[in-house]
């Protein structure tokens, strides 16, 4: 398969940078941190961060369980858009496409993102970097999985629905991005009662020492290892960040790019 170079992939990855949007308020001042300077924190926290989908592939990635691209991107505050758009996604809350490898590769990535993003009504810049990250994300994962004949790609409205409790993937991996609100939070193992996550144990009792959860950005790429990849290094414990409201209580909606590998 061809790779794009890093910094082929990185101009596809920043389309705004240089526009001078207003950054986004993610967290509040008492949430988790977000994921420090690239590669700074990786033995640390067992997750793989970088600079380049590229360096994902690279072999001193593979013992960590989680992958972690930063993108250093001011985005606009698309809320608006985003609640706006909750019908084009159905009773599902979701658009998907299931993607098969074929001899030539992942060629029909870029039609299954074409057809979840037709009957999606958000700004084109914004659609332009789904599309753009649904490439990019789909065959890096793909890559990751070479044994995988299929990945599933996903864009997900998570309101009230998302998954707050602190949890390993009982499949192969995800690749996930966050486009608003708040990015996924995770947890190293040292900080984790396995007895709690594994006997159904209350939330709040599951993480030792709820100051060092970590959090990454919205617009990060991050690739959480399931139960079921290879390798045994295990996998990531992580959560949804909380459902955050609006000033009159409405329920913000967060937009999810999902790429899943069975
Ligand atoms: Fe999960």
């Amino acid at each position: 398969m061809a790779m794009r170079t890093a910094s082929s992939m990185r101009s596809a990855l920043h389309p705004r940078q240089s526009r001078g949007y207003e950054p986004y308020v993610t967290r509040s001042s008492t949430g988790p941190r977000a994921a420090e300077v690239a590669g700074a924190d990786a033995a640390a926290t067992s997750l793989f961060t970088c600079g380049s989908l590229n360096d994902w592939l690279r072999p001193e990635a593979a013992p960590f369980q989680g992958l972690h691209l930063k993108r250093c991107i001011t985005w606009p505050n698309y809320q608006v858009e985003i609640d706006r758009c909750q019908r084009d996604f159905g009773v599902e809350a979701q658009i998907e496409r299931t993607v098969f490898s074929k001899q030539v590769g992942w060629t029909d990535i870029p039609r299954a993102a074409d057809e979840i993003l037709r009957g999606v009504t958000l700004p084109e810049d914004l659609l332009s970097t789904i599309r753009a990250d649904m490439c990019e994300l789909g065959i890096t994962v793909a890559s990751l999985c070479p044994w995988s004949k299929s990945i599933i790609v996903k864009l997900e409205l998570m309101g009230e629905h998302s998954c707050p409790r602190w949890h390993r993937d009982n499949y192969c991996g995800r690749g996930i991005v966050t486009y608003n609100l708040a990015g996924t939070e995770y947890a190293t193992d040292d900080i984790v009662d396995f007895w709690e996550l594994e006997n159904c144990g209350n939330n709040d009792h599951i993480i030792r020492d709820v100051s060092k959860v970590r959090q990454v950005n919205v617009g990060d790429m991050l690739f959480i290892k399931g139960n079921q990849f290879p390798g045994g290094s295990g996998g990531l414990v992580h959560k949804s960040p909380p459902v955050q409201y609006s000033d009159i209580g409405v329920v913000l909606n967060r937009l999810v790019l999902k790429i899943d590998v069975p």
